[in-house]
C-alpha cells in the first residue's frame, strides 16, 4: 500500500515537474515543423488537402506535410503539453491557445532569404499554367510572394511577446518567454531547393563558404532570440538529405542509391551547427543551448527499416513515392500506399507520422528530456 503511495506521488511529482519547467513550445523552421502557416499566405508550398492529415485526428488536413503529425507535436505531448502544436497565422486559435505552443515555421522556407523565394518563379509558371486551363485567376499574380522568410518568423515572435504579455500580464508572459522550450528546425531547402537548383547562390559561394554563410545567419538568430529572453533552445541538425526519395529518384544512374554528396554536405553543415552551440553556450549568458540532431537516427532507419517495422523506405507512401509533394500528392492518385505506416517517407521529401514519432521520442530522449 505505502509502496503505491509512493509512486503515485513519484508520478504526481514528475507530472508537476514536466509541466512546471516547460510552460510552452515555441517553434521556427520549414516543413519540417510547419503546421499550416503557409495555408494563410499565398503560395503553392501547401498541404491542407487530402491525403496529407489522412491520419490526423481522425483524418484532418492541416497544412503538416505528413499523413500525420510532424516531431514538434509529438515533442509538445511528450514534455506534458497538447498533443500538437497549432500555427501562429491559424486564425481558429487565440493567444489563449498560442499561450502553450505555437510555431512561426513556413514550408519551403530556408536561412538565407533567396531560399524562401525559390518557389515565386515555379509559382509564376504554375500560374501561367493554371490561367490557360481556367482564365479565371489573373488576379492571383498580383499576390505572388515567397513563403515567410526565417526572419520574418522573428517578427512574428516579436508580435506574439506582445500578445502574450497582454494576456498573461508582464510578470507571467516573462516567465513563459524564459522557461519556454525553443526549436529550430530548418536548412534542407537551402541546400536541395535553393543551392543545388539555382545558379545564384553556387556563382557566389563553393558549398564550404555557402555553409558558412547559413551558420551566420543561424548565429544571427539565436542571438537575437536570446536578447528576446530565450534561454532554452534547440537547434535542429539536417536530416541525411541525399535519402530523400525525391534526390534517390534523380540518382536513378546509381540505382536510386542515396545521394552522398548531399549526405556529406549534410554532415559538415551538421558539425558546424555544433560548433555554434558550444561556442553560443560560452558567450551568451544564462543560455541552454542544444543541437537535436536528427541524421544518425534517421540514415539508420532508411538503411534497416525492418527494425523499426517499416517495409519500405526508398520510394514515398504518396503516389509512385518518387516525386510527389505538395499538390502533386494527389488525393486521387490510386498508386498512394493504404498503410502511410509501413513507410518511412510520407511523400517525396516528408517522412511519415510514424517516423516522426520515432525521431521525436529519440530527440527527447536523448537531449530534450534535460528541459523536463
Ligand atoms: C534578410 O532580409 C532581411 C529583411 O530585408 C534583412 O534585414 C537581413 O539582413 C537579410 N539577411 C541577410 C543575411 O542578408
Amino acid at each position: 500500500m505505502a509502496y503505491v503511495h509512493v509512486l503515485l506521488w513519484l508520478f504526481l511529482m514528475l507530472i508537476v515537474k514536466i509541466s512546471a519547467k516547460v510552460p510552452a513550445i515555441i517553434v521556427f523552421g520549414d516543413s519540417s515543423v510547419d503546421a499550416g502557416n503557409n495555408n494563410y499566405i499565398p503560395t503553392i508550398a501547401r498541404s491542407n488537402f487530402e491525403p496529407y492529415g489522412r491520419d490526423f485526428n481522425g483524418g484532418k488536413p492541416t497544412g503538416r506535410f505528413s499523413n500525420g503529425r510532424v516531431p514538434t507535436d509529438f515533442i509538445s505531448e511528450e514534455l506534458g503539453l497538447r498533443p500538437f502544436v497549432p500555427a501562429y497565422l491559424d486564425p481558429t486559435y487565440k493567444i489563449s491557445d498560442f499561450a502553450v505552443g505555437v510555431t512561426f515555421a513556413s514550408a519551403a522556407t530556408g536561412y538565407d532569404n533567396a531560399t524562401s523565394d525559390v518557389l515565386v518563379s515555379f509559382e509564376i509558371l504554375f500560374t501561367v499554367l493554371y490561367m490557360k486551363h481556367t482564365r479565371m485567376i489573373l488576379t492571383r499574380t498580383n499576390y505572388l510572394q515567397g513563403v515567410i522568410p526565417f526572419w520574418k518568423e522573428l517578427e512574428y515572435y516579436k508580435d506574439y511577446q506582445k500578445k502574450l504579455k497582454a494576456y498573461l500580464g508582464e510578470q507571467k508572459a516573462s516567465e513563459t518567454i524564459a522557461d519556454a522550450l525553443y526549436l529550430i528546425s530548418i536548412g534542407t531547402n537551402d541546400f536541395l531547393e535553393n543551392y543545388y537548383t539555382l545558379p545564384k547562390r553556387q556563382m557566389q559561394y563553393t558549398v564550404d563558404e555557402y555553409q558558412d554563410f547559413l551558420i551566420g545567419i543561424a548565429r544571427n538568430f539565436i542571438v537575437n532570440l536570446h536578447g528576446l529572453g530565450a534561454r532554452k533552445i534547440s537547434l535542429g541538425g539536417l536530416p541525411p538529405m541525399g535519402c530523400m526519395p525525391l534526390e534517390r529518384a534523380e540518382n536513378i544512374q546509381s540505382g536510386s542509391a542515396c545521394v552522398e554528396s548531399y549526405n556529406v554536405v549534410a554532415l559538415n553543415f551538421n558539425n558546424k551547427l555544433s560548433n555554434l552551440v558550444m561556442t553560443l553556450n560560452k558567450e551568451l549568458p544564462g543560455i541552454q543551448l542544444v543541437f537535436s540532431n536528427p541524421y544518425n537516427k534517421l540514415l539508420q532507419i532508411i538503411k534497416k527499416p525492418s527494425l523499426y517495422g517499416f517495409d519500405v523506405s526508398e520510394v514515398a507512401c504518396c503516389a509512385t513515392g518518387m516525386f510527389e509533394m505538395g499538390y502533386a500528392c494527389d488525393r486521387y492518385n490510386p498508386l498512394t500506399c493504404t498503410d502511410a505506416n509501413k513507410y518511412v517517407f510520407w511523400d517525396a521529401f516528408h517522412p511519415s507520422e510514424r517516423t516522426n514519432a520515432i525521431l521525436s521520442y529519440h530527440m527527447v530522449k536523448t537531449v530534450l528530456h534535460q528541459f523536463h
